[in-house]
């Protein structure tokens, strides 16, 4: 057993079975033995995958371009602070350097008390924990997690109302529990400016395609299905409820401003100047590195992405 899994299997015989979301706490944010925390490196070609934030410099410049054209809008001049949210190895930190730009993520970094500015989020909210569902006998039912066999299993606890989605039988789906006090945690210093959230995700509309959820794990750039082996040691991930999100931001007293897919944000951000400042570069097999890394934004993750942008007015938080 992994240290992680000893843990949790700690807390079942004490408890018994455990919601989905405290599963997914210790295995990702335990402090002694959490996958974020524990002191691996997640990230890249030696760990268990990539992000947008990997492909730099071209992600980096793109994204730079869209937060001068945000503090233009402001006309914020000096007092422009960008905090990036879950920043991870701040692979950002680079291309935002010029913003005054602040990480922060689950024990290190801190915003500044109040700021102008734009707090930035690229997969953040897609690490957050979720608790689990699934219909049976035409009711959602909470799936918790017990011990199975050496390992974990799941376990169908209560009926639980509060659901819109037609409870047909058989279907799975995740619920966002730390949604809301994420994105307060995120927007509560900030007394005007944007909130830009970049992830993977759907809409309600979108959840069809979903019969059997979202939550996945990720180990050496594979997605798998055994999301309760070797908890501390593999990525757990679920799409975002773009939905819920974009009615606890409105909840929040955010504006949103757009929400596009990834590639329209991408091309709208490099039409300007036909993406030549992001694919500067000073011999051909830079530019070669730099197209490819375009193509990647492009094609891989760009229909699966989403940008969200809200605007936060002076002393408009609820
Ligand atoms: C999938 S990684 C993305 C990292 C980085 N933004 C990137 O694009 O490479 C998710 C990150 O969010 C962080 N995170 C999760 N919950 C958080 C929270 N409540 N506050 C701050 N960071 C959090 C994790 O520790 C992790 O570094």
């Amino acid at each position: 057993m992994t240290p992680a899994a000893r843990k949790i299997a700690a807390e079942i015989e004490r408890h018994g079975p455990i919601p989905f979301s405290r599963f997914m706490e210790i295995a990702l944010y335990d402090p002694e033995c959490g996958y974020y925390l524990a002191g691996c490196d997640p990230f890249g070609k030696e760990g268990d995958f990539y992000t947008a934030s990997q492909l730099q410099p071209v992600f980096g410049r793109i994204a730079a371009a869209f937060v001068r054209s945000l503090r233009d809008e402001m006309g914020a001049g000096a007092e422009f602070t960008l905090v990036e949210w879950g920043a991870g190895r701040s692979e950002m930190a680079e291309a935002f350097a010029e913003f005054n730009y602040t990480a922060v993520d689950v024990g290190r970094g801190a915003p500044p008390a109040e700021f102008s500015g734009v707090v930035f989020a690229n997969e953040l909210f897609d690490a957050l924990p979720v608790d689990v569902v699934r219909a049976r006998d035409g009711r959602w039912r909470e799936m918790r997690v017990g011990r199975k066999d050496e390992g974990f299993g799941w376990v169908e606890g209560d009926p639980i109302a509060g659901l819109d989605e037609p409870a047909e039988d058989g279907r799975w789906r995740e619920r966002p529990v730390r949604m809301e006090e994420t994105l307060l945690a995120m927007t509560a210093g900030l007394r005007r400016g944007f909130v830009v959230v970049i992830d993977y995700g759907y809409t309600a509309r979108e959840l069809a395609r979903f019969p059997q959820g979202t939550l996945m794990a990720y180990r050496r750039h594979q997605a798998l299905d055994e999301i309760f082996a070797q908890p501390g040691e593999q990525d757990l991930t679920a799409h975002v409820d773009w939905d819920t999100l974009l009615s606890a931001a409105g909840a929040l007293g955010l504006d949103l401003v757009r929400f596009e897919s990834f590639a329209q944000w991408l091309l709208r951000s490099g039409e300007q100047d036909q993406f030549a400042g992001a694919l500067q570069s000073e011999s051909e097999v830079e530019a070669t590195r730099l197209r490819r890394q375009l193509t990647t934004l492009l094609v891989s993750m760009g229909e699966t992405f989403r940008v969200a942008v809200w605007r936060k007015a002076a002393g408009k938080q609820k």
